[in-house]
C-alpha cells in the first residue's frame, strides 16, 4: 500500500507523521500553508474552508469547499486539496503573485479588513465561482434580470447560500457580497476550471496507522462490512462533520476508524417507479442539485440543514448513523414515509424510519450494519412543508422541527404525515395530530382543533435553546401556519 499522502496546490503531502484524527486544517498549518484558519473548530465560521476535487454533478470534477477543520486528513489520501494559497499565480523570484479573480474581487472592494475569515471566504467563493452551471442563472444579456426577486443570487449567477457557513466578525457583509456578485466566468486558459473536465482523483484504499490508532477505507461495502463485523469498536464516519467536533471540541481520539463516504456502493441515486433511493454517503450538496427540487420537502429542507460548507460534506446516512433527536432530516424523511436498508456482512433488511430509533441517540442499527441507503416511496403527497424554529435563518440547530406532507382531496384530508424534531429523546410522528387530521376537511376549525392536538405531542424539554412551553406553542403554530398558506393553493 503506497503511503498515504495529499496533493496541495499541486505538491504531494505525506500525512506521516500526523496521527490518524490529526485534521486537514492542522495538517495544513503544520507544513507552512497558515492562509487556513481555525476560528471555532466546529464547522460554524468557515474561517477554515479549502477546496477538495470531488465527482462533479455536471462535469467529471466539482472544486467542493469543506471545512478542513472537521474531516481528517486521512480520509483525504490519495486526493486534491486547493488553499487559499494556491488560487493565486506565483510568477518569477521577487514579483508579486497575480490574483486570482475572487481574491481580486475581495481586495478592489473592501471585502477584508483584519484578514482572519478571508482564507476561508475565498475558498467558499471560488468553489461558487468554479460551479458549472452558476452562470447559466446569470442575468441574460436583454438585461431582464434572473433572479429579480431573489435577494439571494446575483447577476452573475452567484448563490449568497455559498458563503453561509462563513462568518466574518470585523468587515461586514455588504462588500464581501459585492465581490461575490462581480466575478466573472472562468476563462478558458484558467486551470481549476480545466482540471473540471477530468475525473477527480478515485477513492483510494487506506490504512494509515500513528501510535497505536488507525484509520481505515476499504475500496467496497463488502470489505467494509466484514472489517466491521471483526472490529464492532470502530468508529464508522463518512463526512466527519459530526466526528470532527467530537475530536477538536471533546478530544475525542477513536482506536479505530472506518470512512464509508467513498464507497461506491452508498454513493448511488435512483429514482425508479415507486421510489427514490438516496445512497447514505452521497452529500447534501449532491442530492440538492441532482434531484433539483424533484423531491420538495427536501428541497425545502435543504437551505435551512446547516451551511453549504457542511452539505458539501454531510450525508442523510450521517444525520441519521448519529440519531440526534434534532437532526434537520429526520422530521422530513418521516414525513415522506422513508425507509432504510440496512446492510451487514449477510445481506440487508428494510426498515420504515418510524422503527428506526429506540432511544437518545441509540437505534435498530447494530454496531456490524451500516445504513446503505434511504428510500422515499412514490409518489410524493402533494402538500408539504418543512418548519425550522430556530434562532437564525440559516446554520442554526433547531428547538423544533416539523416536516408536514398531507394528500388533500376535494377539501377533505385523505392522508397525513408528521414529523417531529426537538420534543423528545427521539425523532417522531405525530401520531394523534395524524389522526385528528384524517378524513376531515381542511378548515381552519380542522387546523385549529389539530393544533391543539399537535402541542400535546412528544415530551419537550426546556434547555438552553427554548423552554418546553415555547417548543409546544411552535408545533401548534406550524400547523395553523400550514394552513394558512396552503389554504389558497388547495382551494384553487
Ligand atoms: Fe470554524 Fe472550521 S474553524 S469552521
Ligand atoms: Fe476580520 Fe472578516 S475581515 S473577521
Amino acid at each position: 500500500m503506497v503511503a498515504a499522502r495529499i496533493t496541495v496546490n499541486g505538491k504531494e503531502t505525506p500525512l506521516s507523521p500526523a496521527a490518524p484524527h490529526t485534521t486537514v486544517l492542522d495538517l495544513l498549518r503544520e507544513r507552512g500553508l497558515t492562509g487556513t484558519k481555525e476560528g471555532c473548530a466546529e464547522g460554524e465560521c468557515g474561517a477554515c474552508s479549502v477546496l477538495v476535487a470531488r465527482p462533479g454533478v455536471n462535469k467529471p470534477t466539482d472544486w467542493v469547499a469543506v471545512n478542513a477543520c472537521l474531516v481528517p486528513a486521512a480520509a483525504l489520501d490519495g486526493q486534491e486539496v486547493i488553499t487559499s494559497e494556491g488560487l493565486a499565480t506565483v510568477g518569477e523570484p521577487g514579483t508579486r503573485p497575480t490574483l486570482h479573480p475572487v481574491q481580486e474581487e475581495m481586495a478592489v472592494r473592501g471585502g477584508s479588513q483584519c484578514g482572519y475569515c478571508t482564507p476561508g471566504f475565498i475558498c467558499s467563493m471560488a468553489s461558487e465561482y468554479y460551479r458549472p452551471d452558476r452562470c447559466a442563472h446569470a442575468e441574460p444579456a436583454d438585461g431582464a434580470d434572473a433572479h429579480a426577486d431573489d435577494a439571494e443570487h446575483g447577476p452573475n449567477g452567484f448563490d449568497l447560500h455559498a458563503l453561509s457557513g462563513n462568518l466574518c466578525r470585523c468587515t461586514g457583509y455588504r462588500p464581501i457580497r459585492d465581490a461575490a456578485f462581480a466575478v466573472g466566468e472562468p476563462t478558458e486558459d484558467d486551470p481549476l476550471a480545466q482540471r473540471r473536465e477530468q475525473d477527480p482523483p478515485a477513492p483510494v484504499a487506506t490504512e494509515y496507522t500513528q501510535d497505536g490508532a488507525t484509520f481505515q477505507r476499504k475500496d467496497t461495502l463488502a470489505e467494509t462490512l466484514q472489517l466491521l463485523r471483526e472490529r464492532p469498536d470502530a468508529v464508522v464516519v463518512a463526512g466527519s462533520t459530526d466526528y470532527g467536533v467530537e475530536v477538536n471540541i471533546r478530544s475525542r481520539r477513536a482506536e479505530y476508524v472506518v470512512a464509508i463516504d467513498r464507497l461506491p456502493e452508498l454513493r448511488e441515486l435512483r429514482v425508479e417507479s415507486d421510489h427514490i433511493e438516496i445512497g447514505a454517503a452521497v452529500t447534501l450538496t449532491e442530492i440538492e442539485r441532482r434531484l433539483d427540487g424533484d423531491v420538495p420537502l427536501l428541497a425545502e429542507l435543504f437551505p435551512q440543514f446547516a451551511s453549504r460548507l457542511i452539505r458539501n460534506s454531510g450525508t442523510l446516512g450521517g444525520n441519521l448513523g448519529t440519531g440526534s433527536p434534532i437532526g434537520d432530516s429526520p422530521p422530513v424523511l418521516l414525513a415522506l414515509e422513508a425507509s432504510l436498508v440496512l446492510a451487514d456482512a449477510d445481506g440487508e433488511r428494510v426498515v420504515p424510519l418510524a422503527e428506526y430509533f429506540t432511544g437518545y441517540r441509540q437505534s435498530v442499527r447494530r454496531p456490524d450494519e451500516l445504513i446503505r441507503a434511504v428510500r422515499i416511496p412514490l409518489p410524493l403527497s402533494p402538500v408539504t412543508a418543512f418548519h425550522k424554529i430556530a434562532k437564525r435563518r440559516f446554520d442554526d440547530i433547531s428547538s423544533v422541527a416539523i416536516g408536514f406532507a398531507l394528500d388533500i382531496e376535494g377539501g377533505i384530508v385523505r392522508k397525513a404525515r408528521i414529523g417531529l424534531g426537538g420534543v423528545a429523546a427521539t425523532p417522531i410522528r405525530a401520531l394523534a395530530t395524524e389522526a385528528a387530521l384524517e378524513g376531515e376537511p381542511w378548515s381552519a376549525e380542522t387546523a385549529r382543533a389539530a393544533a391543539r392536538v399537535l402541542r400535546g405531542e412528544g415530551t419537550p424539554m426546556s434547555d438552553h435553546r427554548a423552554s418546553s412551553v415555547y417548543r409546544s406553542a411552535m408545533l401548534g403554530q406550524s400547523l395553523l401556519k400550514l394552513h394558512a398558506h396552503t389554504t389558497e393553493a388547495v382551494s384553487s
